[in-house]
């Protein structure tokens, strides 16, 4: 019988079982008037063992079977995070090359923390909830928030930048937007996947402080204040046990101390043991094959862990039949808050409303580094002919990357952005360098020769007043791209030795840097203009032309330092054991001092520090006063000042709020980000502008005690432009 038939007939019983026993009298786990806890144990009770075994495992590549003979639907996942994926065949990775799955491409998530707007997280998280809801999607596998340790990471284009507090505060309207589609959002990977070199194996050892400072707090404001429904685990280990069945992360922490109550599915293919999987926490395995991995058989899906190995150990007496049901459960009440909610809305597929979110995120994400002689804006009079050079002014960057890959209904590329406002006729374009086609697992080759791409864009270059280049990385296999890192910091391609050969014909240079990870920039001093632009989506073209006019002024914000060289960053600085380590462990020696933490704290500068940005306006910040100067630690600091904008533009500026504690009794970094809120200001305007900051807030993890503490000190309050330009500071004082 086919699965349509069976549903159908399965449908017919229940509605035949129903009038039968009681005359039409809806059963309990149907029944909305109920609790949501009661239709779950209801609908529990009536559960075979097989039955329950098939809603914990995967029953094709991107879907659950449910219980059909009670019609509890089967559960439809996507990817996430930035634009729901195309489709793909049942047990396959290939594409089923469907002709309406095209989607929005939203900027990557390295952009979205740019702007440091969550109020345009909401919108990011809502646009693209509506369409996974429209393309009947109940689980949508994003967003990502692994901290950002080293510049060579293939994910970090996919999370949001080095910051803990910066990723919380962004990470939870997106989980919010999503779910209000009745669509689970589902935060991923968990935990300390912040390297994809030997992702599948790699054991992190880190300080127990260190995983409580950096690299928890973003997942752990998904769960208790954005209330996600679903988690990922990610492939590697913590402290030996792979991390998607790992009983510290997911019992003691994620369900236990933050009572967790949704869904922990695996990676695709990190579940590796029966065993650990029922006992430590994993609900859901979701696959690749069955080694976890890369091979085995097709459609092996009741080889799973948690399929009928789990079932034979549970028959015979290994396991808990109670396993299982906190998993049903779980599963259950996910059902019930999203394919088994009749009142959820129905979605939306490219709407115009999607379009402009995805432009206005990529508007004010673009972070304008550098800006000599006011280079930029360029305005659309001032130059006769502006040579546009680079690959990554026309490559689709919507494409490859792996998991994150899209099939955008419309990519608008730079040099279409460009042309849009320039005039065909000032614009001159040359590749000047190439790569290969996006393929996974695999650096292709290009088909152009790399001469005459250099030869030809030299010649435009000389020919031109200025040059606009856009380079930087792309989505290809060892670039921004998961399942490796990056070799180096240095660009690819040949894009430093090009840069050098236009910078001998043309002095008017800026240059467009597009990636999702820093990069080197030898050539910075010659340079007038620097932007470092991300993977935009479907209006990229649109929304770099806009801020390279002056349409828009840039007002996004750097998400991660950029540091001068590799070794400046604090992974790198301790050798191969801290980054990438020896292909079994990697320690993670920089400890609490990840990007600019560590920049400040052992005072090596960055090239670009976190939070940097430039605008076209300019801001003056006004003296910054405090409700009090003594504070208990229940207590909220409020901060008040002036900010103005004495500019000649509208524009916008995040103020950033930075907090170090005078005399730790442990050493801590300098200072850390603690408040933050983008203000709009016209031209000329003033605002008085007031951030809050809990002094619950100023505590550090004690690796000891253990447990977080906010010592009796003084605190020193930093209100900058940037984590390197601080405006005002004032010092309060915390007592017991
Ligand atoms: C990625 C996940 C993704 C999954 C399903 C994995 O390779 O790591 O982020 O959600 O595939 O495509």
């Amino acid at each position: 019988m086919n699965r349509v038939m069976k549903r159908i007939y399965s449908v017919i019983a229940l509605w035949i079982g129903c009038c039968w026993g009681g005359m039409a009298q809806t059963p309990v786990y149907l029944d909305e008037t109920k609790p949501v806890d009661e239709r779950i144990e209801d609908a529990l009770s009536r559960m075979t063992l097989e039955e329950k075994i098939a809603m914990c495992h995967a029953q094709s590549k991107f879907s659950t079977p449910g219980c059909p003979r009670l019609g509890i639907p089967e559960i439809w996942m996507s990817d996430g995070p930035h634009g729901v994926r195309m489709e793909h065949v049942w047990d396959d990775w290939v594409h089923a090359d469907w002709t309406n799955d095209s989607c929005t491409a939203y900027p990557a998530l390295s952009c979205l923390a740019a702007t440091f707007n969550p109020e345009l997280a909401y919108r990011y998280g809502y646009a693209l909830g509506e369409e996974a809801r429209f393309r009947k999607k109940d689980i949508i596998l994003g967003p990502g928030v692994n901290i950002y340790r080293t510049p060579l990471s293939g994910r970090n284009f996919e999370y949001m930048g080095e910051d803990p507090y910066l990723s919380s505060v962004m990470v939870v309207p997106y989980i919010r937007g999503v779910q209000q589609n009745g669509v689970a959002a589902c935060v991923k990977h968990f935990a300390l996947n912040n390297q994809e070199k030997w992702r599948d194996t790699i054991d992190v050892v880190v300080s127990e402080r260190a995983l409580n400072e950096i690299y928890l707090p973003a997942f752990k404001a998904a769960v208790t204040e954005g209330g996600v429904w679903a988690v990922m685990g990610s492939y590697n280990k913590y402290k030996g046990t792979y991390c998607s069945h790992n009983d510290t992360l997911i019992n003691r922490i994620l369900k236990g101390e933050w009572g967790f109550d949704g869904v922990m599915l695996t990676d695709w293919g990190s579940a590796h043991n029966t065993d650990e999987a029922a006992r430590f926490g994993l609900d859901l395995e979701m696959g690749t094959w069955t080694n976890g991995l890369t091979w085995g058989l097709s459609s092996a899906y009741d080889q799973y862990y948690l399929a009928q190995p789990f079932l034979r150990k549970i028959r015979n007496g290994e396991l808990p039949e109670s396993l299982l049901d906190d998993k049903i459960r779980r599963i259950l009440r996910l059902c019930y808050r999203t394919n088994m909610d009749r009142n959820r809305p129905y979605g939306r597929k490219l709407a115009e409303e999607h379009t402009a979110v995805a432009r206005q995120v990529a508007e004010e994400g673009i972070v304008l580094l550098k800006n000599k002689n006011d280079f930029f804006p360029i305005r659309p009079e001032r130059y006769r002919k502006i040579a546009v050079i680079g690959e990554n002014a026309v490559k689709r960057l919507t494409q490859g990357g792996g998991s994150s890959e899209l099939k955008a209904r419309n990519e608008v590329s730079p040099l279409q952005g460009l042309i849009e406002v320039y005039g065909a006729d000032r614009i001159v374009y040359s590749m000047g360098y190439a790569s290969g086609a996006p393929d996974y697992n695999r650096a292709l080759p290009s088909g152009y020769d790399a001469d005459s791409l250099v030869r030809c864009a030299v010649a435009a270059a000389k020919g031109a007043d200025a040059v606009l280049f856009f380079g930087g990385l792309n989505k290809n296999f060892r670039q921004d791209c998961e399942g490796d890192d990056r070799g180096s910091m240095e660009l690819p391609f040949g894009q430093d030795d090009l840069l050098d050969k236009i910078l001998k014909v043309n002095k008017n240079v800026g240059v467009v840097i597009v990636s999702g990870n820093a990069v080197s920039m030898p050539w910075l001093d010659r340079v007038n203009g620097v932007m470092q632009s991300w993977y935009l989506g479907s209006e990229a073209g649109h929304a770099t032309a806009a801020v390279i006019c002056g349409e828009v002024n840039p007002s996004g914000k750097l998400p991660f330092s950029i540091p001068r060289r590799l070794e400046d960053n604090g992974a790198h600085h301790f050798g191969e054991m801290s980054y990438p380590g020896d292909g079994t462990t990697v320690v993670y020696r920089d400890d609490i001092l990840v990007g600019y933490r560590w920049h400040d704290t052992r005072k090596i500068p960055a090239l670009f520090p976190f939070g940097h940005g430039l605008s076209y306006t300019r801001f003056d910040y006004g003296k910054v006063c405090t409700d009090k100067r003594v504070y208990a630690v229940s207590d909220t600091v409020r901060i008040r000042f002036e900010l103005a904008n004495t500019g000649a533009m509208d524009g916008a500026e995040t103020v950033q709020v930075y907090v170090g504690q005078k005399s730790p009794s442990e050493e801590r970094p300098v200072k850390e980000l603690k408040a933050f809120k983008k203000v709009f200001l016209k031209k000329g305007e003033r605002k008085n502008v007031t951030l809050e900051i809990p002094v619950a807030a100023f505590a550090f993890y004690h690796d000891a005690l253990p447990g977080w503490t906010v010592e009796a000190d003084k605190y020193r309050i930093a209100v900058a432009s940037s984590s390197r330009d601080i405006r005002r500071t004032t010092e309060v004082e915390v007592t017991k």
